[in-house]
């Protein structure tokens, strides 16, 4: 989708692995500004994450680089407890671009993407940014402890490059310094998702040929968009 700023958020595919390393440094140096540890993810990782339709990538068309387009943001999709659980995570935003809505956007659409790609998953969050903390509550997330979200040891290993690991393993898994907050689809059926953006991802996904979801009631998913409507993604 192309926003009136000229700013394109897309879903990423293959095509788009030679923003790769410049998104990886650039997570990098904002977790350094920030003092705060990542979960360390390797070019390969995130690579897949794009050929596999579970990356959203924003773009100034507008600005050239020996890139091509100039890179503005980027956050990927991932799955967890055998799929009944998705995370949206490694957010960033280019500090030439902040503070003008792009991390919404991207949010809009990674949180539409897990949606369309797996409507009876959790959706889960697990951050100490108060802008994450702040688009999760305006999309429906609520605080949670620990204990709700998955036990996919998995997904809590990627806590292992983090600066307070030892807190979390102090408290065994149950606190940290993070909160833990969750979009929990069955307290919100019926609610639509901004609506071009569902129907841009959808006809993303069949073009890529992704299977489209199926729901044993045959439930909003496969035909229109039934999730916050917003001509722009906007709250
Ligand atoms: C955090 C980050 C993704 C925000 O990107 P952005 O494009 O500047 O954010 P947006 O302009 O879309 O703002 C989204 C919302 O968050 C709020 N926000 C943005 N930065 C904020 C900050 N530092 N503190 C508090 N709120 C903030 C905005 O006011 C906005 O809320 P509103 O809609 O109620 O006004 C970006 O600063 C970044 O990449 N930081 C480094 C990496 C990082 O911290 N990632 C998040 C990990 S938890």
């Amino acid at each position: 989708m192309t926003y009136e700023d000229g700013i394109k958020v897309i879903v990423a595919d293959a095509t788009h692995e030679k923003y790769v390393d410049l998104i990886l440094d650039t997570i990098r140096e904002a977790a350094k500004k920030r003092g705060t540890g990542i979960a360390e993810r390797t070019h390969e990782y995130v690579a897949t994450k794009m050929k596999e339709g579970k990356a959203v990538l924003a773009l100034d068309p507008s600005k050239q680089t020996e890139l091509g387009d100039a890179f503005v943001g980027f956050s990927y999709i991932e799955t967890w407890g055998n799929k009944s659980y998705v995370t949206t995570s490694g957010l960033i935003v280019h500090p030439d671009y902040q503070g003008r809505n792009i991390a919404k956007r991207i949010k809009d659409h990674t949180f539409t993407l897990a949606r369309v790609r797996w409507p009876h998953a959790k959706i889960f969050s697990l951050t100490s940014g108060d802008a994450v903390m702040k688009m999760n509550t305006a999309l429906g997330y609520v605080p949670v402890s620990f204990n709700q979200l998955t036990d996919d040891d998995a997904f809590w290993r990627g806590c292992r490059g983090c600066i307070n690991h030892p807190i979390l393993e102090m408290k065994n898994r149950k606190f940290c310094i993070c909160t833990g907050m969750l979009y929990d689809p069955a307290q919100h059926k019926g609610e639509p998702t901004p609506v071009e953006i569902f129907q841009e991802i959808m006809r993303e996904m069949a073009k890529r040929e992704s299977p489209l979801p199926t729901s044993p009631k045959g439930e909003e998913f496969s035909t229109s968009p039934s999730l916050p409507t917003s001509p722009k993604g906007e709250e």
